[in-house]
């Protein structure tokens, strides 16, 4: 055991003071005095002697473990002061480059939804989720859409089984929350939604950020007010906006909402058809059928609600003309944003 001690002893004599770097030293290190050192090995072994014998070596092993480290240390410090030393001699080239940092950007989706998130936080609403694999209880049957209604092929649904689908748009969370919680409400649920249509506009998987208010007294001026507030928010004071009644199943009376083409500002172009507005998002006072699936009172509460696509207002604020450029992650797309 002595004579292996020694071995350790003069190896390390010889390879301390030709390191070059740290990470020469700690690989050194790592040799004599690691897990799995020469070393710590040794030491191992030290219980298998006789008691007398033991005490001895032990001693040893334990000074030649602490000249290796002070070696090291001593080493290390050396091998630091030179970095310093040639820097204050002009040894380093102070104008070569560092370490290039790529830095990512925020997704314009992700942009877009925070943007929108905000502007509603802002007036005071919640933000909630719902799940993405849904029932068809909640996608339509609850939303005053049975089974044989005609309202179901205006969205081409993915089906995994006869009552599981995936949901085709965010209202069925304003069941899922009405169901737990009771008025006043003010919520908006973004995510994503799925529906078989795919063309420069429509994507199998796309986002919507559904929005709704409950309380007494709310009105269609309420409603209103709050999309107004939002439009000019989003796309600018100077947008217009109208109201044109339209129809959905869960509202009663409904409306769309159009913004002035912000492509031609409303002398028709192809993006308008010629008609120089915008559909930007559907809206409606919920249907009191709708309530009654949640059992809440309709005498005595009033709401309006309204879900809009995420993809269609990036596409209008930023003049995306292909909505496949969203997902296709080609970076010189990517960083105009
Ligand atoms: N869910 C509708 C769709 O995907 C959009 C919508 C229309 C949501 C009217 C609403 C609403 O909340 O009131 O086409």
């Amino acid at each position: 055991m002595k004579s292996r001690l020694q071995e350790i002893k003069n190896k390390a004599e010889s390879e301390i003071p030709s390191a070059k770097t740290e990470d020469e030293i700690s690989d050194i290190r790592i040799k004599y005095l690691g897990r799995k050192g020469t070393l710590t090995l040794l030491l191992k072994d030290l219980s298998s002697l006789p008691p007398d014998e033991r005490k001895e070596i032990g001693k040893s092993s334990n000074e030649l473990k602490n000249w290796i480290e002070d070696n090291l240390n001593q080493k290390q410090k050396e091998i630091k002061g030179k970095g310093v030393e040639g820097l204050k001699k002009g040894f380093f080239d102070i104008t070569l480059h560092g370490k290039q940092t790529v830095i990512g950007n925020i997704h314009p989706l992700t942009k877009v939804l925070n943007e929108v998130i905000d502007i509603f936080i802002g007036m005071g609403f919640t933000v909630a989720e719902g799940p993405e694999i849904e029932l068809d209880y909640y996608n339509f049957e609850a939303l005053n859409i049975p089974k044989d209604h005609p309202a179901r092929d205006m969205q081409d649904t993915f089906y995994i089984t006869d009552d599981v689908i995936l949901r085709t748009h965010t209202s069925p969370v304003q069941i899922r929350i009405m169901e737990k919680c009771s008025p006043p409400l003010k919520i908006i649920a973004p995510g994503k939604v799925y529906r078989c249509d795919a063309d420069v506009t429509h994507s199998p998987m796309f986002h919507q950020i559904e929005g709704f208010m409950v309380d007494r007294d709310i009105t269609f001026g309420d409603l209103k007010g709050i999309l107004e507030l939002f439009v000019h928010q989003f796309f600018g004071k100077d947008i217009d906006l109208r109201f044109r009644p339209s129809f959905f199943p869960f509202t009663e009376p409904s409306a769309e909402v159009d913004i002035r083409c912000v492509i031609c500002k409303g002398s028709g172009c192809r993006v308008c058809k010629g008609t120089g507005w915008l559909e930007i998002l559907g809206s409606g006072m919920i249907d009191p059928a709708v309530f009654s699936y949640v059992k809440y009172n309709p005498e005595e509460w009033t709401g309006f609600a309204f879900g809009m696509g995420i993809e269609r207002i990036a596409m209008l604020k930023y003049g995306v003309d292909d909505i496949r450029l969203f997902y296709e992650n080609d970076l010189r797309f990517l960083k105009q944003f």
